[in-house]
This record gives structure tokens, sequence and C-alpha cells, in this order.
């Protein structure tokens, strides 16, 4: 992603990006319906296209830098970035990490839920769940015009450090709305420079990954793509597009239609 001025969206964008990040919301919605055992991550990502279509958009995601599915569908210790496999059957307990983005008239929405398949998640997935949660809602609440960029990655850093879990370094968010990635980008831990005010009409997507054991990840060195941990431990993304208003974030990816 390159490091350039922020973006500011207008109020003759503003409506496009709400809507195509409502679709992006309504596809990972019904998506995470379907998870189940016994259904492959091929199959859902088709599932995925399908759903995308019937909101009139494309995946955001598909001949991205070359990304060759339309959704990305990453279980237990992968982290992100999977592609869906015939040959890959969910089975209870997996931990189906979905990003969904959507491109609809010009204008994107992404965003991305880690649930648990068939059976509830046990305790330590579930500890991991709720952390990974939280350090999004802590982002959230740190995305407030006059804040920087850092104060967002801070919240978030803290957050989830102080559940004792690992806060991926590699991979980060950013700004959203006419492209995929527009800067800035947004650290899931703090840096060292305060980054960029926040400012009406930023549009963030805040998307920690959350690892149960190092924050260390490897890419599969075959398909490129896959975002593993290091050490095989679990890990869980939860992803929402915020606009930046005067006073608090507006979450642009709740889904309001189902
Ligand atoms: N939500 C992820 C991101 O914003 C998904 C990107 S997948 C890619 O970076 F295939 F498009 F790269
Ligand atoms: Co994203």
């Amino acid at each position: 992603m390159p490091s350039r001025q922020v973006v500011i969206h207008t109020g003759r964008e503003l409506p496009g990006i709400r809507v195509a990040a409502q679709a992006a919301a309504l596809v990972l919605e019904q998506l995470c319906g379907a998870v189940r055992p016994g259904v492959s991550t091929l199959e859902l990502d088709q599932l995925d296209g399908k759903l995308i279509a019937d909101t009139g958009g494309t995946s955001a995601f598909h001949g991205y830098l070359g990304y060759p599915a339309q959704t990305c569908i990453s279980l237990n210790e992968e982290v992100v970035h999977g592609i869906g496999q015939a040959t890959r059957i969910i089975v209870p307990g997996d931990l189906v990490s979905l990003d969904v983005g959507v491109q609809l008239d010009g204008f994107i929405g992404d965003n991305a839920r880690t649930v648990c398949a068939g059976i509830e998640p046990t305790p330590e997935q579930e500890s991991l769940l709720s952390a990974t949660r939280e350090g999004l809602a802590a982002g959230i609440a740190a995305a407030q015009g006059g804040n920087y960029v850092n104060d967002i990655s801070r919240a978030v850093e803290e957050s989830v450090s102080k559940n004792g879990f690992g806060i991926v370094r590699d991979f980060v968010g950013h700004g959203c709305g006419t492209k995929l990635h527009e800067a800035p980008e947004v650290p899931n831990f703090a840096q060292r420079a305060r980054g960029a005010r926040l400012q009406p009409g930023m549009v963030l997507a805040i998307e920690p990954m959350v690892n149960a054991g190092t924050h260390r990840v490897v890419v599969d060195p075959i398909d490129k793509w896959t975002v593993r941990t290091a050490d095989g431990a679990p890990s869980a993304h939860f992803e929402h597009m915020v606009l930046i208003t005067k006073d608090n974030a507006e979450i642009l990816t709740w889904p309001k239609t189902v």
C-alpha cells in the first residue's frame, strides 16, 4: 500500500460507499450463516460469488494483485487470504474466518468475521474470538475526528495484548471507499509516529488479526497467498469499515437489511 496523502471522501461519494459497505455486510452475514460441517471452502467461495452478484456487485478481491478467489476463507491456523478448495471440508469446531469485499458502482465494501463451525467454540476459541472483537471495538472507539491513526493502532494493541494474544503486524487495516486499499494504512499495533489526523470523510477498514500464540505469520510458499501462524496456533479476524465523523466513528458494515 503506498503511503500517500490520506483520502477524504466527499458527500457525493459517501452514499455509494454506504451502499457498497451494506452489500458487503449483507453478504458476510449470509455467508456466515452458510458455514457448517460438510461444506467445502470452495462451495463457500462460490456461494459468496453468487451472493455478491445478487447485490449487483462484483468481488473486490478477485483479480486484485492476482488474487484468484472471490472471498478469503481462512481456517484455524490460517490467518487471512485463504483460497477456497473443493477438497477442504469444514469439520465441527473449525474456526472459519471470512473476509468479503464487494465492488458496486465504483465503490468498495470490505468486512470480515470469524465463526466457529457447527458447535459452540471451546473456551480457548471463545476467548480468542472475543479478544479480537474487543480489539476491533477498541480501535473503533478510538477512531474519532481529531485523534490520529496511531490512536486506533495503540487502542487495538492495548486491548488485544492485555488478553495475552499475539497481534499480527505484517498485515494492516486501510483506507477504503473508491479503491480497496487507500491511504492511510491502519496498523494494529502502536507506531512511533502518530500518523495522519482523523478527519470527517475518512473511511477506514479496521481489521485486527489475532493469534492465540505469537504474532508471527508465514505466507504459503506454493499459493503465495494463504497466511498462517508461524507456530500453528489458531487465529481470528474481525473487520469493519467506519466513517470518521466529528464525533464517534460510524460503522458502515453493520448489516441492516437482514
Ligand atoms: N480485507 C483484506 C484486505 O483488505 C482482504 C484483501 S484480499 C485480496 O486487505 F485478495 F484482495 F488481497
Ligand atoms: Co480490508
